[in-house]
């Protein structure tokens, strides 16, 4: 377990359960720092971190960036065509070019292999912004929204319905170090990765599901979780999901048989009438905005603690 170590940010599973809670209580200090306007807490002074987006971003670039600086920090935006990552030239030379440079190096990525080897050859710790396989910044910041939400973590039911992807690793991963119930309900095919599955089963920490019927899966939960069925990579085969993913849309319907204490949330962007109604996102139980304001609280927590702060 990296467990107290200072590099990297990869893989939720990479931690303990303690250092995960920190982090988390963390972001919830610094929120509240920020929240009330307070702006000498500068920890990032002198810093800077590149940013390396091998796929489109909004949440992503912008709260990394906001974040950073707002705590005094400089980031660099490296988009798609800028160093073409693998392309142009080899990871391993991007990776230990920008520790030259860089305190931290972000990066979201198509291929999980190219985050291991940014990993490998950086001697600066390196953010994982999405690959292919996981979004752990993602799932950090949903498990900070449940905190504020519903209070706890343990004893809550989380159900996802759409793609088994890489949302619903990170979910899995981190259902492998903090105990809680999660179902994820996909169609036949789309199950999440095997592997990822039977490691947060082994934790034997937490309850974990796999349906296929969404109905029945989402009755009792805390949260009904969905994302697109077509992710980043995956676009030319949206026409197909959507007649795969029919019957995994979460509408009224759905959120009425899940039950009254349920809360929505999407790490977004949503494509609304596809995998969600437009009613749900806007409905009072969504909590998909307050959800996104948190990428950037939980990611200034990871970036503290992958630099010792
Ligand atoms: N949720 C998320 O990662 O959003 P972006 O793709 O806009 O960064
Ligand atoms: N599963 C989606 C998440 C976007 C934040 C994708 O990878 O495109």
């Amino acid at each position: 377990k990296v467990g107290s170590g200072l590099k990297d940010f990869i893989h939720i599973d990479d931690f303990d359960k303690e250092t995960i809670l920190k982090i988390l209580d963390r972001a919830i200090e610094v929120k509240a720092l920020l929240k009330s306007g307070d702006r000498t807490f500068r920890p990032f002074e002198g810093k800077t971190m590149s940013m390396i987006f091998a796929k489109p971003s909004m949440r992503t670039r912008v709260s990394f960036e906001t974040g950073f600086s707002l705590l005094g920090g400089h980031a660099i935006y490296l988009g798609p065509d800028d160093i073409q990552m693998g392309k142009r030239e080899e990871t391993r030379d991007v990776a230990r070019v920008l520790s030259r440079y860089n305190d931290i190096i972000m990066a979201r990525v198509f291929s999980h292999q190219d985050i291991l080897d940014l990993s490998k050859y950086a001697t600066v710790p390196v953010i994982n912004g999405l690959t292919d396989y996981n979004h752990p910044v993602q799932i950090m910041a949903d498990a900070l929204t449940m905190i504020e939400h519903i209070g706890r973590f343990e004893g809550t039911k989380v159900v996802y319905v759409g793609d088994g992807n890489n949302i619903v690793h990170s979910w899995l991963l981190l259902a492998a170090v903090v105990p809680f119930h999660f179902v994820c309900a996909c169609p036949k095919g789309f199950e999440p990765d095997a592997k990822t599955v039977e490691k947060a089963r082994k934790a034997g920490i937490s309850k974990i599901e796999i349906s296929h019927d969404p109905k029945e899966a989402v009755r009792g939960a805390d949260v009904v979780y969905s994302d697109v069925w077509a992710s980043m990579g995956q676009k030319e085969e949206a026409e197909y999901r959507r007649q795969v993913f029919k019957g995994f849309q979460v509408d009224q319907n759905l959120m009425d048989v899940a039950g009254s204490k349920a809360f929505f949330m999407h790490c977004l962007p949503a494509e609304r009438g596809v995998e969600v109604t437009d009613e749900v996102v806007e409905a009072p139980y969504s909590i998909v905005f307050p959800q996104a304001e948190n990428r950037m609280h939980a990611q200034n927590a990871i970036m503290l603690h992958v630099l010792g702060k």
